[in-house]
């Protein structure tokens, strides 16, 4: 099997377009499937930078097939507006480079309304969401009242299925005293856009059927990361998908052993945006110092990314329920400044050691973490390209890293910069 599944091995943001980028040098399609505009991956090549929601990381290399995977939730208006801002930088993009699943639901302006008033109601309990819609649209989806991209297509289905999804959410407004959705104006706004959308729309399973047959490469690009999974991340402070590896299969339509070598994106520190536990936090000039120098400061939204020390304990874990391979390790030059470097290789709580986060929400609030330190390299790692090249104790720092997580680092990355990176397995077969 020559495909590669890319996925976030802790709260999303380790530098996964980059990588994506990279990998899809040698892929051939380049696929999403799950989240939706609420990620944002980053690419920088040369002095172009490029910022991406919704558009797998692959549109930007001419040649590539993109899918956007029916497991993603597609808002059209924030695809048109994509698409448009990548033109502009002059990339190219036309249905024989970019294909929208036509399973896959629609994020509609009521999601994103809900989506920001349910915040504001939870107050001090709020998520942090990125306020795009997302948990509300996946809702409608599992609620089997959402509209799909096919539906564009059929206005009368369209129309039908509009006042089958707003007698429930007309229904929650009118308890909330809000106004209800106006479903004539809604239904005009989506017919409006739909010859803009239907060019791209199709079938990804067939794509990916065909694509498989003819022994091309798929590279499947995963948004988010594995502790903002649904099931398995920080919940309720977690994102409204499954972020491991098994849905790219699910959630673009093709059988789960073609998902073949799992890579788990990693930063050689955390960062978390939005609410909720973060064991390995620093409120002190170490955590500033990061944030200063990874330029930590969400994608999509701006917010400031909260910064700590690497936890082994979580990716060990994440590397277990992601069914991660091996790693890609991001940032590592972030850390070239500091003096010493600590790991977090165990919790403690109400007197107890765990080697796992446990899954209730009071303990992962409450674990400690446990430090092995680590002295820093002190040079400068940016650039570097060569693993020989690296100082003996960033490469020690490497090492330990991988026996706490038990898979082997087989990409590292030392500036955001394309070819900033060093292969230590190929991957592609
Ligand atoms: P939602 O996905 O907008 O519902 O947000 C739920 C949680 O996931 C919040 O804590 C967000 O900050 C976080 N989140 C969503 N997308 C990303 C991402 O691409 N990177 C990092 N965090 C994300």
């Amino acid at each position: 099997m020559s495909n590669i599944t890319v996925i976030g091995s802790q709260w999303g943001d380790e530098g996964k377009g980059k990588i994506v980028d990279w990998l899809a040098r040698k892929a051939d399609v380049v696929v999403r499937f799950q989240g939706g505009h609420n990620a944002g991956h980053t690419l920088v090549i040369g002095d172009q930078v490029y910022k991406l929601h919704l558009l797998p990381s692959g549109i930007v290399r001419p040649g590539k097939l993109s899918i956007i995977g029916n497991g993603v939730v597609v808002d059209p208006w924030a695809l048109l507006k994509e698409i448009a801002g990548l033109r502009e930088q002059g990339i190219e993009i036309i249905p024989a480079n970019l294909l929208v699943s036509e399973n896959a639901p629609m994020i509609l302006p009521l999601h994103g309304e809900i989506d920001r008033a349910l915040e504001e109601a939870r107050g001090a309990q709020k998520i942090g969401t990125t306020g795009r819609g997302i948990g509300p649209a996946y809702e409608d989806k599992i609620g089997r009242r959402a509209l799909r991209i096919c539906d564009l297509a059929h206005p009368d289905t369209l129309r039908k299925k509009l006042e089958n999804m707003m007698l429930y959410h007309n229904a929650l407004l009118k308890g909330l005293g809000a106004k209800p959705v106006d479903i004539e104006a809604c239904a005009k706004s989506l017919e409006e856009i739909a010859p803009q959308i239907l060019p791209f729309a199709g079938s990804s399973w067939q794509a990916l059927d065909k694509a498989s047959s003819a022994k091309k490469k798929i590279l499947f690009e995963g948004a988010q990361g594995i502790m903002l999974d649904i099931d398995h991340g920080t919940y309720p402070f977690v994102t409204s998908s499954n972020t491991v590896a098994a849905q790219a299969a699910s959630g673009s339509g093709t059988g789960a052993d073609h998902v073949g070598y799992v890579l788990g994106i990693t930063k050689a520190y955390t960062t978390r945006v939005g609410s909720g536990p973060f064991p390995t936090e620093l409120s002190d000039n170490i955590g500033e110092t990061l944030g200063k120098r990874g330029h930590e400061f969400g994608t999509t939204t701006g917010r400031k990314r909260r910064c700590g020390w690497f936890d082994a304990v979580q990716v060990r874990q994440a590397v277990k329920t992601g069914g991660i391979h091996g790693i890609a390790l991001t940032k590592l030059d972030v850390m070239d400044t500091l003096e010493t470097i600590k790991i977090c290789v165990a919790y403690e709580c109400r007197g107890k050691r765990y080697d796992y986060l446990p899954a209730a929400a009071d303990l992962q609030a409450e674990v400690k973490p446990v430090y092995e330190t680590l002295p820093g390299w002190q040079s400068s790692l940016e650039g570097v390209r060569k693993f020989e090249e690296l100082p003996e104790n960033a490469v020690k720092y490497i090492r330990h890293l991988e026996t706490l997580i038990g898979v082997p680092a087989t990409v590292i990355s030392t500036s955001p910069q394309r070819d900033d990176t060093i292969m230590l397995k190929e991957l592609f077969q």
